[in-house]
């Protein structure tokens, strides 16, 4: 038996699991250790248990006894350390890298990565490869991802893996590419702690991958706007200018999509002054062949945006954080990025045959919450879009519309009013979207029940409230069907 099998037997002894790490620290010193604080958690686990061993050691990254890691990792101590795992001295052993359970698709990961910078306001600067663990972007996009049945699927830019671990759960084949040999050794660790078969490969962007096509593409880029004077970090600065990086990823992704096949990017982009960021993303998309939904989720000034940077390096209060802020925004002004947006860039293939046809390409702001996980909404916009580009008005007008079951009708007007001044229909699923409709269109929905066809429906509306101009319908019907309300 492998070490990294016989460990994965201990932890499972131990229940290094995220239940029994969460019923053992509780709420309150978990909290805090989400804050980056262990006092609490040492406090929590001064018992000598295996399982105290194993959290004071990896997530509290505290030393301990040796006979104490010894007994929660019996036989493995010297191995992991040869391995680059943990250190020893004469009487203690401490981790050189992290190792936490992490619960997701209704099963426990473990999952390797670089230790937690920071802790209990210790510094916070990392070396340029560290590999970053289970971070907030990471769960953004494993939440993002469509999680339908797949053939092939490529994570770019793996990390500690936590994508490759996901997709491991329904797609056939992984590859996991990334350029820092040690983020692929970590990749190659948690493949094997949690039983998993990846194909982890060394290499640029998609470099490693020429000339494959894969059903799925994910990737959290390193994606940070900067002058790219200072140290390189290479788990979030890409070496290229500006948004060159989610450029050429937006770009080079479809080439390496089967037909049908999905591409998604969690990413930063420069919103230049004097141009609408939709309007410059959308040249990075292709003419024809693609359906691409871009979703600005939050935009940071430059300010704040330099400040969350240098202090995820741990640059707030070096000696010279005020020369880096400095000429980091000179650094924008000069290219007129006035601010920066973060958000999502899926892009789905057009199905066989369909490269000719021109890309429908949607751009929206979105700062409501959202329901997580997206993916399965994900998934249906884009089978919603196929769907709507093989009906013209007659075949939409011979659709059975059926009103989706999320969908509730909000009314508002003065108290006592015989009649709303506004009625919205309101998803309360997905992107749980909401629409200002008219009584026509508030009719419409209420009738669409899969029984009569969509011209049969206004022509009953119009009946019962009046002409109503079909043609000028379509395209609300349109809408709606494509923002999931309607299904036809
Ligand atoms: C923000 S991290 C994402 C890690 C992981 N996929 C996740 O979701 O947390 C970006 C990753 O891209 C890798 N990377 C940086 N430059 C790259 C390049 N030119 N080609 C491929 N990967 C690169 C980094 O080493 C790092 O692992």
């Amino acid at each position: 038996m492998t070490t990294i099998a016989r460990l994965r037997d201990a932890l499972t002894a131990a229940d290094y699991s995220y239940a029994g790490v969460s019923a053992l620290l509780g709420p309150t010193a978990h909290a805090a250790l989400g804050r980056n604080e262990t006092t609490p958690g040492l406090r929590a686990t001064r018992g000598g248990t295996p399982l105290e061993t194993l959290v004071r050691l990896w997530l509290l990254q505290t030393p301990v006894p040796l006979d104490k890691a010894e007994q929660a990792l019996p036989g493995l101590v010297d191995e992991l350390c040869a391995e680059g795992i943990l250190e020893r001295s004469v009487a203690e052993v401490a981790a050189r890298v992290d190792l936490r359970p992490y619960g997701a698709d209704d099963r426990d990961f473990w999952v390797f990565g670089d230790l937690t910078p920071g802790l209990d306001g210790g510094p916070s600067t990392v070396g340029p490869d560290h590999v970053l663990g289970i971070s907030p972007a990471a769960t953004s996009l494993a939440e993002l991802t469509v999680r339908d049945r797949a053939g092939s699927a490529l994570d770019l830019g793996t990390g500690c893996g936590v994508q490759s671990l996901h997709l491991a759960g329904h797609v056939g084949h992984v590859v996991a590419t990334d350029v820092n040999t040690r983020a692929l050794w970590m990749t190659r660790l948690n493949a094997e702690l949690n039983g998993l078969e990846l194909d982890v490969r060394e290499g640029s962007f998609f470099e490693p991958v020429r000339g494959e096509r894969f059903d799925l593409v994910v990737t959290n880029p390193p994606f940070v706007i900067s002058p790219a004077t200072g140290q390189r970090l290479v788990y979030r600065d890409s070496g290229l200018p500006g948004d060159e990086v989610v450029e050429h990823i937006v770009r080079t992704v479809p080439a390496h999509l089967n037909p049908g096949g999905t591409a998604q990017i969690l990413a930063n982009w420069a919103i230049r002054s004097g141009e609408p960021w939709q309007e410059r993303l959308a040249r990075w998309f292709p003419a024809s062949g693609v359906d691409a939904w871009v979703v600005q989720r939050e935009v940071l000034d430059t300010a704040a945006y330099v400040e969350l940077w240098l202090k995820d390096a741990g640059l707030h209060g070096a000696g010279d954080y005020r020369e880096r802020y400095d000429t980091w925004l000179s650094w924008f002004d000069e290219q007129r990025i006035e601010a920066v947006g973060f958000g999502w860039l899926n892009l789905r293939r057009h199905h066989q045959g369909g490269d000719a046809t021109s890309s429908g390409v949607r751009l929206e702001e979105w700062r409501w919450e959202v329901e997580q996980p997206l993916g399965r909404e994900i998934g249906a916009h884009f089978d919603r879009v196929a769907r709507l580009r093989d009906l013209d008005d007659q075949a939409l007008l011979a659709s059975r519309p059926r009103l989706a079951l999320d969908v509730v009708q909000e009314t508002l007007g003065p108290a006592g009013a015989e009649d709303p001044s506004q009625i919205v229909l309101r998803r309360q699923t997905g992107m749980r979207r909401a629409r200002q409709v008219d009584t026509v269109t508030s009719a419409l929905a209420g009738a669409a029940d899969g029984d009569l066809t969509l011209g049969q429906l206004l022509s009953a509306i119009g009946e019962l409230l009046g002409e109503v101009d079909v043609p000028s319908r379509l395209g609300e019907v349109r809408e709606l069907v494509g923002e999931g309300f309607l299904d036809v």
